[in-house]
């Protein structure tokens, strides 16, 4: 490799990548690292308003000129038919960062706590697995075979989270003077929506791998979001280094992930998460 390649093993020169959930807490940052580095973000989101502004902003910024796509991951016609549209644009897809998900939210009355698995709306579950786990294969099955026929194939980025890799420990959402059956937990379809995404990973890893194309997952630590001050105590204690994430601090990796620097990666469910699954 000469000098020139080396220096140049994180550009994503002219790749077009498409990222749902752009308009989100770490979709913006997803976006931003790749623009930052030569790519042509094509920004899918529900939020039609905020996914323009967010458009606007990195064409100021970084001289590209990114796509703006509002739509609903789980409309497979949407879907086909953006697939499409970018291909008529551009002419090819390099990549796909699968990053939109439901944070589940289920409401709580002063009887019942529906975040508690033996209370959880059936329709909360379908909805949660439907976005996050039907919405990131169906993307798969469009953008990324629209990527396994580029010729030089592409990289497909998962994001998961550490609880797809650990289970959530349920005494940190804990709160005093709530009988055990009201206490709120983390969601069960956190849990099934992110180990989910880790099988569809190793699936992918090697469904398209003679075509050149790489499918890994990233597992990303909680992000610092103006939490209380006693759950953040709480969390912190759990992991080695001892706070959660600032929300760009998963940019590198993605960019590794993308780019030609992670050439032989591949089939990989990578942590990012302050050493928290090591303990
Ligand atoms: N924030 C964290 O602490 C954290 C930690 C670990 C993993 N993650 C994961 O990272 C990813 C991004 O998290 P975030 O904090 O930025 O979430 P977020 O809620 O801020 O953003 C999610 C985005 O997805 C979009 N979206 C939701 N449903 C959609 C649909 N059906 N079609 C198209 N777009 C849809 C939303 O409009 C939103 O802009 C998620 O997969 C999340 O589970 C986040």
């Amino acid at each position: 490799m000469t000098v020139n390649q080396l220096q140049n093993l994180f550009n994503l020169d002219g790749r077009v990548i498409v990222i749902t959930g752009a308009a989100g807490l770490l979709g913006q940052k997803h976006a931003e690292v790749v623009a930052a580095y030569g790519g042509i973000p094509v920004l899918l989101d529900m939020q039609a308003t905020a996914v323009q502004n967010l458009a606007v902003d990195l064409a100021n910024k970084h001289d590209r000129e990114p796509l703006a796509l509002a739509l609903d991951i789980t409309d497979e016609s949407a879907i086909s038919r953006s697939c499409q549209d970018i291909l008529d644009k551009f002419g090819r897809i390099d990549g796909l960062v699968n990053n939109a998900a439901n944070n589940p939210k289920v409401e709580q009355s002063d009887t019942k706590n529906f975040s508690r698995l033996e209370n959880f709306p059936l329709e909360v579950w379908q909805q949660d697995i439907a976005v996050g786990l039907t919405g990131a294969w169906l993307c798969a099955k469009h953008y990324g075979q629209a990527i396994a026929n580029n010729p030089v194939g592409g990289s497909i980025v998962n994001i998961a989270s550490d609880l797809g890799v650990i289970a959530p420990d349920q005494r940190l959402y804990k709160q005093s003077g709530l009988a055990d059956e009201l206490q709120p937990v983390k969601p069960v379809t956190y849990s099934v929506v992110k180990s989910g995404l880790i099988g569809l990973t190793r699936y992918l890893a090697t469904y398209w791998a003679d075509k050149g194309v790489r499918c890994n997952a990233m597992c990303p630590g909680g992000v610092e979001n103006n939490q209380p001050e006693e759950f953040l105590a709480k969390v912190n204690s759990r992991i080695p280094m001892g706070r959660l994430a600032k929300k760009n601090e998963y940019q590198g990796t993605l960019l590794w992930m993308l780019s030609d620097a992670s050439s032989y990666l591949n089939g990989a469910i990578v942590s990012v998460d302050g050493g928290r699954t090591t303990w």
